[in-house]
């Protein structure tokens, strides 16, 4: 099935590793040009060589802090000065950490908060108004699905998701008398960097014995027997980000191999 996304212009932040790097260059496979966003620059530099030999569309990297409100506008304006244009958003910068209320402080709420939601919202008021004028674009939110499953032990994670699935739908009501999409992908475990990180046991153990335990961890995710890979999220990202995906705004997809057991929806 041909995306149509060639020639198409999009922002990914987080496009450095696990689900925003597999984005990225699923994007560029697909011929859209793509202005990958994240802290450090050796991964994005990893992200450049990775991309090398399989892209059709150009790739430039920006060293950018999503949890800092000045970045959204430089973000916007580089992508403009460098492709001329906006037609895609991936908001997917985000890494809230586990935790029960008596072991999360204000500061921790509040870290958590500025990258993943606000982070999220404030790219999106970024990109809006060239969206509205150009009567097209797309937000594509990657959100969780610990914010339809509410856990004790992800409060300020989950509670945040919960809030950007809202956000999701409310905001595609703005957006579709301009014919500007927005939708949500809600993962399920996938096995990235962030991911392992929250399974692998925090006691000493030898290298082999920790990977022992986090492929367990993996195999018990979900009722598939696995977690997913940041490829399968990335094909959902640039599905839903394409004209073949014209009637879908306000929706988020669940993409979480059968975990989600809340509900019918998502
Ligand atoms: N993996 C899962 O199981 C899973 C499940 C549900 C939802 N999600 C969501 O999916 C998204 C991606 O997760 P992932 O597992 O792919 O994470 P990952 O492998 O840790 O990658 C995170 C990306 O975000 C960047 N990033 C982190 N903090 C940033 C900041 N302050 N400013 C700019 N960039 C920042 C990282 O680069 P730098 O650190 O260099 O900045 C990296 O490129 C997150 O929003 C996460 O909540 C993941």
């Amino acid at each position: 099935m041909d995306l149509g996304l060639d020639g198409k212009v999009a922002i990914i932040t987080g496009g450095s590793k696990g689900i925003g790097r597999a984005t990225a260059l699923r994007m560029l496979e697909e011929g859209a040009s793509v202005l990958a966003c994240a802290r450090g620059m050796q991964a994005l530099e990893e992200t450049v060589t990775a991309a090398r030999g399989r892209e059709s569309g150009r790739l430039a990297v920006m060293q950018a802090d999503l949890a800092e409100s000045a970045t959204m506008d430089k973000i916007v304006e580089r992508c403009i000065a460098e492709f001329g244009r906006v037609d895609i958003l991936v908001n997917n910068a985000g890494s809230a950490r586990l935790g029960r209320i008596d072991e999360l402080p204000d500061a921790v709420w509040l870290e958590d908060y500025q990258l993943k939601f606000f982070g999220y919202v404030r790219m999106a008021r970024a990109v809006m108004p060239a969206f509205q004028q150009q009567r097209a674009g797309v937000i594509v939110n990657v959100i969780g699905i610990g914010g339809l499953m509410p856990s004790a032990g992800y409060l300020s994670g989950g509670s945040a998701n919960a809030a950007l699935n809202h956000f999701t739908k409310a905001l595609a009501d703005q957006g579709a008398p301009y014919g500007v999409r927005v939708v949500g992908v809600n993962p399920g475990p996938i096995a990235t960097e962030r991911y392992r990180g929250f399974v692998r046991p925090k006691a000493a153990l030898s290298e082999a014995e920790a990977e022992k335990i986090v492929a367990e961890a993996l195999k018990e995710s979900t009722p598939l027997g696995r977690a997913g890979n940041p490829e399968e999220v990335a094909d959902l990202i640039a599905f839903l980000a394409s004209d073949r995906a014209a009637f879908i705004t306000g929706a988020s997809v669940a993409i979480d191999g059968g975990k989600n057991r809340n509900g019918l929806a998502n």
